[in-house]
């Protein structure tokens, strides 16, 4: 039997190098290994209450990115959260036997909390619902940026409350965090976010991407400085997709000094827009073909309910309802 490899994208905003790297390449990379879940978080993407009309494009630019970037509809199903209902009864269940004081500990909500008092129940209670994600479709494997290490954590603390409440049921999942590219910085040198409008959206035109690499935040050194390329995004984000052969060069080239940060950015540029140059036409393929995206869609969810309707069966008896 394979494993199950199972991981969510939010609902909210253009995909970026961070999201790509974090969570669909290693989603990707090994479809034919397991049984794999890649879905879009729209419920998720609700908890920032968007204008309905966002929402709606944010759903098919996350769809429209995994079956760019690979997602093979035969091997993988795709589908989005909400139409799989039965994950808010879980997360209803869940819910139940999870401590308010486990919420209050979700890096999530303290910094939201620290930036704003009235902060919103869903986004309290945002990391259930993404155990209830995992933990309805038995997931062995869920691959994630190190931001969500401690929402996996959670997930499998809120596996073995119910475990110990109503007896063994729920299988513990494990992250799969790749420690090189844990953490992607974006253009300002914080995590690349689509919150913080700092990313490199890979499947932006040519135009925007050039905007977006030209504006990496560098020092004041000067061309001909030597640089330490450990200090330096720009290189910091050519490392994560360059061949060892460039990267190494790049490297050479910073520390020696007499290679500015200008010409690191365009060696960036070029290289983005090398690579994801195929994925990019694909992209636009699919967000100009909506219906048949959508029935992309509805294909996934009629292959993911039953498999969550079968499993809630078993919850619900465990519990008694
Ligand atoms: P965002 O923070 O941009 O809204 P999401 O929360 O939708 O991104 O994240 C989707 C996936 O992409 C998650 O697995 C997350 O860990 C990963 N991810 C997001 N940003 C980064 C980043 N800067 N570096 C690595 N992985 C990331
Ligand atoms: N919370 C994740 C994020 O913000 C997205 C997500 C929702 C997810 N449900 C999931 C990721 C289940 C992995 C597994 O990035």
């Amino acid at each position: 039997m394979k494993k199950v490899l199972l991981t969510g994208i939010r609902a909210s905003g253009d995909i970026h190098l961070g999201n790509y790297l974090g969570a669909m390449r290693p989603a990707l990379a090994d479809q034919n290994l397991y049984r794999s879940f890649l879905f879009i978080a729209d419920l998720h993407g609700l908890t920032t209450t968007p204008p309905a009309e966002d929402l709606r494009q944010n759903i098919r630019k996350v769809a429209a990115a995994w079956l760019a970037c690979g997602l093979n509809p035969d091997e993988s199903i795709i589908w989005r959260q909400s139409h799989v209902p039965e994950v808010l009864e879980l997360a209803h269940v869940l819910t139940c036997v999870t401590s308010f004081g486990l919420m209050e500990r979700a890096h999530s909500f303290k910094d939201a909390r620290a930036k704003n008092s009235s902060v919103k129940s869903g986004l309290v209670f945002y990391p259930i619902l993404m155990a209830a994600d995992i933990l309805l479709y038995e997931a062995d494997l869920v691959p994630v940026g190190k931001d969500q290490a401690q929402h996996l954590e959670m997930t499998r603390d809120m596996a073995t409350f119910f475990n110990e409440t109503y007896g063994a049921l729920l299988k513990l999942p494990d992250a799969i965090i790749r420690d090189e590219i844990a953490i992607v910085p974006g253009i300002d040198g914080r995590k690349m976010s689509k919150s913080y409008n700092n990313g490199i959206e890979i499947f932006a035109e040519p135009d925007a991407l050039k905007k977006q690499v030209m504006s990496i935040v560098t020092d004041s050194k000067s061309l001909q400085d030597p640089k330490n390329p450990d200090e330096v995004i720009v290189y910091q984000i050519y490392k994560l997709i360059a061949p060892e052969e460039e990267r190494k060069e790049m490297f050479d080239r910073l520390s020696r000094g007499g290679f500015g940060y200008g010409d690191a950015k365009k060696m960036l540029l070029s290289l983005i827009l090398e690579k994801f140059d195929t994925m990019r036409k694909q992209y636009l393929y699919w967000m100009s073909h909506t219906s048949e995206l959508e029935d992309r869609l509805e294909a996934g969810a009629a292959k993911a309910r039953p498999i969550a309707q079968k499993m809630m069966d078993r919850i619900k008896v465990q519990v008694g309802l």
